[in-house]
């Protein structure tokens, strides 16, 4: 039978029925249950609930059942006998399995571990040489696929829009923020560090108050060249970008999966760290590990704060986000930020080179950036 992985969406053949222990997603390689569910012919559905693509209709099964039985009863005419599908039925929507749950809660478990015996320290007085004129927020989380540069291109929109100078910088050599922007910078961050380009050169402007410090395949080059160096190798980053604080109020740093030398350099440059959190259990071990990391450095940078955590990927139709996301909030009241809801608009927008606001304005994800942007600029 088809199924819809609650995590990623890809929609894929599998077992029916389906093994008690859950499958494994063949497109991001999570595990979840898939049960069928009572549906009613596509054909009976109410017109407003298929979903219409290029390659066919889709109906939302779950979904049209229930709205059948709401619409019905409000109608007052027989309601339909939902009949079981035969295997070329359209997919059905599944939930997290057990075993997910489980390993979500033993994530969980390590974050509070670590907060237990790495608790934040109490925020210094700044002085006056340790703030730098811009705010500079990076968005990290060494796991892949969380959100970090959708919500970097989308938070640096948003404050530019707000009035704030901004300044994108991409610190991945997958070079996707300039692909979402609809631009293509001949150079960027590796050649402003590497003293190739000047900065009035390598700050390429992308919006009305936007800035990017493009990313891609030369900051390999820019690794090497921070691992050969016999010290404070892990400053050059913060070095090369310091003077860019005279020319903008807030720097977003969209970081690479993974961690690296260029990883540590950013926690070394930025003085916010943002995360990106997927509303499930591998993202929750991602985040537990990132906490590990992040304490080493920050013993050496104590202004460094983990200032915003933002749950991603949030589904209410499914119960494992939306628990993982309450978890969260309880876990981090101060830093909490408002979730970012799955919303498949965010995954058209960057093939369109155009932002959440420019591509569905009116979205659920235009609306969740922006109010993520209001609090964090707030
Ligand atoms: N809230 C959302 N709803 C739906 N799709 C989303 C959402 N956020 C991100 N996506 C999509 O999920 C995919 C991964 O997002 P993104 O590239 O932002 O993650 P990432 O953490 O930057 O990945 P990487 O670690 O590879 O850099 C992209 O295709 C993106 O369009
Ligand atoms: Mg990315």
């Amino acid at each position: 039978m088809l199924a819809i992985c609650p995590f990623c969406r890809a929609r894929q053949d599998v077992p029916d029925p389906a093994p008690a222990g859950g499958v494994t997603c063949a497109s991001c390689h999570r595990r979840f249950a898939a049960r069928r569910v009572a549906q009613v012919p596509a054909e009976e559905a109410p017109a407003w609930l298929r979903i219409e693509r290029p390659h066919g209709v889709f109906d939302r099964p779950a979904v049209v059942a229930r709205q059948i039985a709401v619409a019905t009863a409000a109608a007052s005419v027989p309601e339909p006998v939902p009949e079981p599908r035969d295997a070329a039925a359209p997919p059905v929507l599944a939930e997290p399995d057990a075993a997910e749950e489980r390993a979500a809660a033993a994530a969980l478990s390590a974050i509070r571990r670590q907060i237990a015996a790495a608790p934040e320290p109490a925020p210094r007085p700044a002085t006056a040489q340790a703030v730098p004129a811009a705010r500079r927020i990076g968005v990290m989380l060494s796991k892949g696929g969380v959100g970090k540069t959708t919500t970097a291109v989308n938070l640096a929109a948003a404050l530019a829009m707000a009035g704030r100078r901004t300044l994108l910088v991409d610190a991945d050599t997958q070079g996707q923020a300039a692909y979402a922007l609809g631009v293509s910078p001949k150079v960027g961050l590796a050649e402003l560090v590497e003293g190739i380009a000047s900065p009035d050169e390598a700050l390429f402007p992308a919006r009305e108050g936007l800035w990017l410090l493009a990313g891609g395949k030369a900051l390999a080059g820019l690794k090497r060249l921070i691992t050969r160096k016999d010290f404070g190798g892990e400053r050059t980053l913060a070095d090369a970008l310091a003077p860019l604080d005279a020319r903008c109020d807030v720097v977003v740093v969209d970081c690479a999966p993974g961690w690296d030398a260029l990883s540590v350099n950013v926690l070394f440059y930025v003085t916010e760290v943002l995360v990106p959190v997927a509303l499930e259990a591998m993202s929750l071990q991602g985040f537990s590990e990132f906490l590990q990391s992040f304490a080493a450095v920050s013993r050496y940078r104590p202004e460094l704060t983990l200032s915003h955590i933002v749950p991603t990927f949030l589904d209410k139709r499914v119960r494992g986000p939306a628990a993982l996301c309450d978890e969260l909030a309880t876990l981090y009241p101060e830093r909490i930020c408002p979730p970012i809801r799955y919303n498949v608009k965010l995954s058209e927008a960057p093939a369109e080179g155009r932002t959440i606001f420019e591509y569905a304005p009116r979205s659920p994800g235009a609306r969740d950036y922006a109010a993520l942007a209001r609090h964090v600029a707030g």
